[in-house]
């Protein structure tokens, strides 16, 4: 969450700064900002709202050093001056932050005992504070940067430029950053997407490092402040976002992209799934790990396994999973599912899990992350950058990776790679003109409804799931996916006159039970969507899919983004970026009490 990026180097600074925030929007667009050192002054800017529709040109500065942001709230509400750059008392000393700072109350607290006065609610605006006292107290910039980073209690990435200095200083502990160089030009950003076409080398900053970056840079342990040694590597294997080519937004293109990365998969390496598989196999118990969209990836894993593998794999909330670390044990294996390797709980229970010897496999989408790094065997997910805030694409993807290993502990693999082939050739059927303008036409019906219920049972349970999420998170419906037995045991009591529901039903031994369930919510007046194969009497609205049960939820989930995205547009709403959101959930709880706040 929040995206930062730095620049220092010969050329205007701004062009990158801005470029990059727009890059990294769809990590936090709550507000936008920037800090440029024009000469010796830092010229601040800083604004509500999303960086998307502001004009280069606008912003006139020559700096060759600037740090920016773009902001998800965790701590203060969304005003411009909560955004950040964060300023000492003199606004001599700017930074941008990416994490969260836990005592940034006691240092505060102590701060404005010694007649520090704070301009906004942040936790940020501790940091520049505390390089500002530690100046006045004789040490250099970067001793006093060094200094009062270790004061920090929590995660951060950090850019902090001062007005008299021609450095820029970056450092991260527990939240990612990356720098690129090119012949003239040193690019710091929070994820490497706002690198991509800048730079030919790059590094991952270490957690506990600060990287002192002038014409040359050097790069410190802060722990024993001894220098380190700086391995840049080529920037050439890193995945490029292509950019909307003929595509309106992000989230349809991401949607049509699926058919193309289930064939990828079909193709995948046989002996990365076999080994992979094994190592499940092998294990004395397999827990996975994951949060939102991918958990429900992981839920259908967990199917796949019972049904294909005969085994049963422990899947939990990663922020639940401190309640099973009891069962942890050298020889217990750890699964972690995830788009972005950065998702705070699940970095966390991968940390924890790391404490008692578990081994780490990932299933994992942007390998150069931080899960990428903490894992012992990683398999990535070949759907390329995920740019819409709505994870669709990663979520197949995820799906196909674990039916390949399921099936694959029972060398099963030749059937299940030909199944993945007839489910991306039946994906792009699915998305055809005809069947994209009947799911528009059934957004146009049902936006204004309040509520929305989807229920599957067997593999659809986590696909209702799934197909609820995608709905109420772009759409401000309130949806709910339910286990078509589940309904009944309450919920069912919401049901009242035209309320739509959406019923997955497929060829297989759920049918009879799932029309049941269909039937039980008809007769109380719901409207009823059926997604299926064929169709069925009861449906009010049909949505067709293609018959293959081994791997429906795939199948399933297409017409349900595509609804989903529908929706969006048709309440008026941005389906690239919903309120509240942001792509990477870096963090784990934002902390919300305050302390005084002085305005000036
Ligand atoms: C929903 C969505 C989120 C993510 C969740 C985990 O569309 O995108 O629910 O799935 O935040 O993120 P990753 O997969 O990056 O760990």
């Amino acid at each position: 969450m929040c995206g930062i990026v730095g620049f220092i180097g010969q050329n205007e600074a701004k062009e990158f700064i801005i470029r990059g925030l727009k890059k990294l929007e769809y990590r936090g667009y709550d507000s936008w900002g920037m800090a440029l050192k024009e000469k010796d002054k830092l010229k601040i800017i800083k604004e509500t709202g999303k960086i998307g529709s502001v004009d280069e040109r606008k912003i006139l500065s020559g700096a060759q050093i600037a740090i920016g942001h773009t902001r998800w709230a965790t701590h203060g509400a969304v005003t411009s001056a909560n955004a950040h750059p964060h300023t000492d008392c003199q606004g001599q000393i700017a930074v941008v932050h990416n994490g969260i700072i836990n005592n940034y109350q006691t240092i505060k607290e102590a701060l404005l005992k010694k007649g520090h006065y704070f301009s906004s609610e942040t936790d940020t605006e501790v940091i520049p504070h505390l390089v500002e006292e530690y100046l006045k107290s004789g040490l250099s910039f970067l001793e006093a940067a060094k200094k009062a980073l270790k004061e920090l209690d929590g995660n951060y990435a950090v850019c902090i430029i001062s007005q008299n200095e021609n450095q820029i200083l970056a450092a991260a502990n527990g939240c990612p950053l990356v720098i690129g160089k090119d012949k003239n030009n040193f690019y710091i950003s929070s994820d490497i997407l706002a690198l991509q076409d800048k730079v030919s080398q790059i590094i991952f900053l270490k957690d506990g490092h600060l990287a002192q970056i002038e014409k040359e840079i050097q790069i410190f342990n802060l722990k024993t402040d001894k220098l380190t040694k700086i391995n840049f590597q080529p920037m050439d294997k890193i995945k490029k976002d292509e950019g909307l080519g003929s595509f309106k937004h992000f989230l349809f293109k991401e949607i049509n992209e699926q058919p193309a990365i289930l064939a990828k998969i079909a193709q995948m390496e046989t002996k990365e799934i076999e080994t992979n598989a094994a190592l499940i196999r092998n294990s004395f118990g397999t827990f996975m790990v994951a949060c939102g969209t991918a958990y429900h990836a992981g839920l259908v894993g967990e199917y796949f396994f019972a049904q294909n593998a005969k085994m049963h794999l422990n899947l939990s909330l990663a922020s639940e999973f401190p309640a099973f670390k009891g069962f942890l044990t050298d020889k217990t294996l750890l699964l972690a599912i995830s788009q972005s390797g950065e998702t705070a709980d699940v970095l966390e229970a991968v940390k924890s899990a790391k404490t008692k010897s578990v081994k780490v496999l990932s299933i994992l989408n942007s390998p150069h992350s931080t899960l990428g790094r903490l894992s012992d065997v990683m398999m990535t997910t070949p759907a390329g950058p995920e740019i819409a805030v709505l994870s669709t694409k990663a979520f197949t993807a995820q799906v196909a990776v674990l039916f390949l290993l399921s099936r694959a502990i029972n060398s099963d693999l030749v059937k299940a790679r030909k199944i993945l082939e007839s489910a991306s050739a039946a994906i792009a059927k699915s998305l055809s003109e005809k069947n994209i303008q009947k799911i528009k036409h059934l957004a146009q019906k049902i936006k204004n409804t309040q509520h929305l219920f989807a229920i599957g049972r067997g593999l659809n349970f986590p696909t209702a799931l799934e197909a609820a999420l995608k709905i109420k998170e772009v759409s401000y419906i309130h949806a709910e996916g339910f286990a078509g037995g589940e309904l009944k045991h309450g919920t069912i009591a919401l049901i009242e006159e035209g309320v739509p529901c959406l019923v997955f039903v497929g060829n297989d031994q759920e049918k009879d039970e799932i029309l049941s369930n269909a039937e039980e919510i008809k007769a109380r007046g719901g409207y009823i969507i059926g997604i299926a194969p064929e169709n069925h009497q009861i449906f009010d609205e049909y949505l067709p899919v293609e018959d293959l049960p081994a791997v429906s939820p795939i199948l399933n989930i297409i017409p349900m983004q595509v609804l989903a995205y529908f929706l969006a547009l048709e309440k008026g709403l941005d389906p690239d970026k919903p309120r509240n959101l942001a792509k990477s959930v870096t963090v784990k709880y934002p902390i919300l009490h305050r302390v005084g706040v002085r305005k000036w």
